[in-house]
């Protein structure tokens, strides 16, 4: 179990970020939910893992015949069931689970999804039916890069190996058989510096961010930010460089 992630994800207790004014331009057409509409059926049984506090799985999952969306945090799945009243005739069901951890029978599922959560694939692999399909969305080492290289630190920034690389090989070791991967590159323009604050201290892109530390006791976390802000700031906004990738794999 990882303590430190499950106590900040237990403190945050959603991964909603509808308060944060910001657009969006994709360079790549791949997209998570088209994805997995391409392969859901009527009657599919769909895992969602790492599912959060259900902000997405409940509004953007195509009609299945049912999901089960399971997170490790509580907090987020409590959160989940409060926001499952919004929608009435989704069937689904809200699980506690470790993705390294999972307690499903082995050929349960038609498709498992993943989206910016950690991964087992041979559990998945295990849980998946026949020709079963896992979908996955993760973020890359190089994620943000200007902005972790201004701070010498960041989600990956130190790590030999690209996450991408290493999910993309044990996806492909857990015995799959057709597994594609795709690069995905974003660019992000927030509206203000407290909109790109608010990111940066929800999320993990740079670890150990604290707001409150920006902008009172810490000058040169301050400077760095203030740095970052002064070199992107574009006509449409603070610019921020995602790079994601997409794995679709066939059991
Ligand atoms: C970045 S959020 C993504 C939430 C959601 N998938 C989305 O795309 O909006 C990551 C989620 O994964 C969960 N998570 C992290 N590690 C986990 C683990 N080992 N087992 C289950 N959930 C985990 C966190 O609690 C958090 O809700």
């Amino acid at each position: 179990m990882q303590e430190k992630e499950l106590k900040k994800y237990e403190e945050i207790g959603n991964w909603n970020f509808s308060d944060i004014q910001y657009i969006i331009e994709q360079e790549s057409c791949w997209d998570f939910y088209k994805e997995i509409s391409k392969y859901s059926k009527k009657n599919s049984l769909l895992l969602d893992l790492g599912t959060g506090g259900g902000e997405k799985v409940l509004s953007l999952m195509p009609e299945v015949g049912m999901i089960i969306a399971t997170d490790f945090s509580p907090k987020m799945i409590e959160t989940a069931n409060i926001n499952k009243k919004n929608y009435p005739n989704k069937n689904i069901k809200f699980v506690i689970m470790d993705n390294l951890n999972m307690k499903f029978p082995n050929n349960l599922f038609d498709i498992v999804t993943a989206r910016h959560t950690i991964i087992d694939a041979v559990q998945i692999y295990n849980c998946l039916s026949n020709n079963g399909i896992l979908i996955l969305e993760g973020v890359d080492k190089y994620d943000c890069w200007e902005l972790k290289k201004l701070f010498n630190r960041g989600q990956a920034f130190k790590d030999s190996i690209s996450i991408s690389k290493k999910d993309y090989n044990a996806i492909k070791e857990a015995g799959f058989s057709k597994v594609h991967f795709e690069k995905i590159t974003q660019y992000e323009y927030y509206k203000t510096k407290n909109d790109l604050l608010a990111l940066l201290i929800k999320t993990p892109i740079l670890n150990n961010f604290s707001g409150l530390n920006v902008f009172s006791k810490n000058q040169i976390e301050k400077d760095l930010f203030d740095a970052y802000v002064s070199t992107h700031t574009t006509k449409k906004g603070i610019e921020l460089k995602r790079v994601l990738y997409g794995i679709v794999a066939q059991k």
